[in-house]
């Protein structure tokens, strides 16, 4: 619902408000985002006691006044979300509609507007000549905001913007908290928090990618909120290229975010008349985190997933790199595919090393042709073999890269990214395609596509396994992530019957632009079972588990040495989209009856997992033990997970309280055959029992028997 009373403007999505008005002077001011209040006006207050401050000609102190979408240097001297040098712009209200469903923006990826409203709101500042239309979408059934800007130079000359965010909120609360999800290859979206003090901070990144650094998601919370309750604000540039989001808290303890493109190196010149439009940005405001998260994989399972897999049950799938490496022929592959039936797995998946001469990551990278040598027949006819093994065929590839030693560099070594003035740096021996080039995204498009047709290939795995460096010029990054965009869509519109999975060394290109194209990521390389606990409980802060690869692979883990029993790398991976990365010919056969249970396991419990509200019940970076639970919609069914890191000697067992259960109903748990309460689940709860020793898992899996 969008309503404009007076000068002031009501949004309502399903469980929350957002205000602004047009203030006396003529600028848009945000004036409220969080719990639903109703659509009546109500009088301006934002504006406190002040001195020492600079006034425009009409006596307004812009630095005093909440804007939606602030401009620096004519008496507003905070960060702002829109800059074009020092004169600085001050954007006025000029006029608004509201439409039904939601604009496309132009090349970029964006969430599905059915069920949408938006708001547009044009401002302009008539002495820089410079027009900005923000856009708001609200849906009646979801509780995310989506926001995006598109910039236009109305003037004479050019107009260079040096920074153009998605979006801009400020908060007038006190005692805030910011969370975001960091880390690195192998550690990936670890949880921080920090309290928020006058000063700015920058949540960023610029490594080319969204990246495993900074993940392109901040929550701005009451210092005190938890998982249950307390105002918490999600914000999530739907976005893959270098982000940032923004944070100032200002003299006065007012707190602006501005999230959206990474100012650091961008920069974009319009001509006379041209325009820019911004990544689009969702903002949520819960109650919570649990519900934060909640709200964002509602949304992104069902408005940025699309296509015939956003809610379809997940193949489990066998991925031969752990197994093999490279040192592959067809029939070792084939062993490990027969095998693979026969314990239940769905999906095979081929992953490096099967084009030109890539027996090592030293070459070959851009040269999309098979291995005739590795598999005489060809990629058609192994998929063949492995299709009537009763499986079907995924295919591996890194379409952005190039090896110095390639046919394709060979031919074009100006394909490559370089700045002009040295060598480009290199990374795992590869550099980056230069995607900003229409002849370049256009052969990555052939490339793909042509081994796509050439046979039955069910399942693509996109991997970019370096950061982008060597850039020849500022804004590089955007052209690029544009280039990426084009290619992504011209092969998924192409292939709508291939189901695609994201990955960039692991996790570290996570974010809601890729979602838009892939309905799943893998989530990291790294698979040991505890670090996992770690990442998919920061992943899901964000991120639903139907976005996230989890495998089992060996034990002792090939990073971290860990031996971790079979057991409980089963029930970790189990909690995201299941499937195997080790050679299952080489296991004992207690370890081959234990996969055959639990892929009769993910059978069961994979829609309530994939599809089901997600609940956090322990805190794995707070305590030794890792907790949480997937609840079907309807409250039938619900799979619980617990992990405790080491065991402690001498200890009781801990008593957690489970959420989101019908409260009147009797639940079995099927893997013990024990009837409870959902009552006395939620609020009494239950004593994990741990088998002895370290890395234990508990798990539940529990049916309505009502
Ligand atoms: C990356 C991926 C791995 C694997 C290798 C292949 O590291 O994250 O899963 O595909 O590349 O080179």
């Amino acid at each position: 619902m969008i309503k404009k009373i007076d000068d002031m403007f009501f949004l309502e999505g399903k469980n929350f408000s957002y205000v602004m008005r047009v203030s006396r002077e003529g600028f848009l001011l945000h004036d409220y985002i969080g719990e639903k209040i109703a659509p009546v006006p109500y009088p301006e207050d934002s504006r406190g006691w002040w001195c020492v401050q600079t006034e425009d000609a009409d006596g307004v102190c812009l630095d005093e006044l909440r804007q939606e979408y602030p401009g620096y240097g004519h008496t507003d001297l905070r960060r702002p979300a829109v800059s074009c040098g020092p004169a600085g712009l001050a954007l006025k209200y000029a006029g608004h509609k509201i439409t039904d469903g939601k604009p496309p923006l132009p090349g970029l990826p964006s969430a599905l507007g059915d069920g949408a409203e938006t708001l547009t709101v044009t401002l302009r500042d008539k002495d820089a000549k410079v027009r900005a239309e923000l856009n708001y979408t609200v849906y009646d059934s979801y509780g995310v905001l989506c926001r995006s800007a598109v910039i236009t130079n109305e003037g004479d000359g050019s107009v260079t913007l040096d920074r153009a965010y998605s979006a801009s909120v400020e908060l007038p609360r006190l005692g805030l908290s910011e969370m975001h999800l960091h880390g690195s290859w192998g550690r990936e979206r670890h949880i921080a928090e920090n309290r928020l003090v006058p000063g700015v901070y920058d949540i960023s990144n610029a490594r080319g990618g969204s990246g495993h650094q900074i993940n392109p998601f901040v929550i701005v919370k009451d210092s005190l909120a938890t998982e249950d309750s307390g105002f918490c604000l999600g914000i999530m540039p739907v976005y893959s290229g270098n982000h940032s989001t923004e944070i100032e808290v200002d003299q006065r303890g007012r707190t602006r975010i501005n999230s959206g493109i990474n100012p650091f190196m961008f920069e974009k010149t319009l001509a006379p008349g041209e325009s820019f439009t911004t990544p689009e940005c969702l903002l949520a405001a819960a109650d919570g985190l649990g519900e934060l998260s909640r709200t964002f994989h509602d949304f992104i399972r069902e408005r940025i997933c699309r296509g015939k897999f956003a809610r379809a049950e997940r193949p489990i799938l066998i991925n031969n790199w752990e197994a093999t490496y490279m040192d592959f022929d067809e029939e070792k592959l084939l062993s490990i595919a027969s095998l693979a039936k026969e314990l239940g797995i769905e999906l095979f998946v081929l992953d490096d090393g099967w084009f030109g001469k890539r027996n090592n990551d030293r070459c070959s990278l851009g040269d999309w042709v098979v291995n005739l040598e590795k598999l005489p027949s060809g990629i058609g006819g192994l998929a063949e073999k492995v299709n009537s093994l009763g499986l079907k065929f995924g295919l591996w590839f890194e379409p952005e890269m190039v090896s110095p030693d390639s046919d394709l560099y060979r031919a074009h070594p100006d394909w490559a990214v370089s700045s002009g003035i040295r060598a480009p740096g290199l990374a795992r021996s590869q550099l980056v395609l230069d995607l900003t080039r229409g002849e370049v995204q256009d052969y990555v498009i052939n490339a793909v596509n042509s081994v796509l047709d050439s046979a039955n290939i069910e399942y693509v795995k996109w991997d970019m396994n370096r950061y982008v460096t060597d850039m020849p010029r500022k804004g590089f990054n955007h052209e690029y992530t544009l280039g990426y965009y084009r290619i992504m869509s011209a092969i998924t519109d192409a292939h709508p019957n291939i189901l695609f999975e994201g990955c960039s060394a692991g996790g570290g290109r996570f974010d809601a632009g890729v979602l838009c194209y892939m309905p799943q990521i893998w989530t990291s390389d790294d698979t040991d079972p505890m670090e996992r606990v770690y990442i998919q409980y920061g992943t899901s802060l964000a991120y639903p588990p139907s976005t996230m690869g989890s495998h089992v692979t060996d034990g002792p883990n090939q990073y971290t040495r860990r031996p971790v029993s079979m057991n409980t790398r089963g029930d970790v991976a189990l909690s995201g989209n299941f499937g195997y990365e080790l050679d299952i010919t080489k296991l004992p056969e207690s370890d081959l009856r234990a996969i055959k249970d639990q892929t009769a396991l993910c059978r069961e419990l994979r829609t309530t997992v994939e599809y089901g509200d997600f609940y956090r019940l322990s805190d794995p970076f707070k305590c030794n033990v890792g907790g949480w639970m997937s609840v079907a919609k309807d409250k039938s069914k619900a799979y619980v997970t617990f992990t405790k890191m080491l065991f402690e000697p001498n200890s009781a067992n801990v008593q957690i309280r489970l959420k989101g259960l019908d409260p009147s109903a009797p639940y079995t748990d099927r893997l013990t055959g024990r009837t409870y309460m959902g009552d006395m689940l939620m609020n009494r709860g239950i004593s994990v029992q741990f088998p002895h020793g370290d890395f234990a898992t508990a798990s539940m899996w529990l049916i309505r028997s009502k």
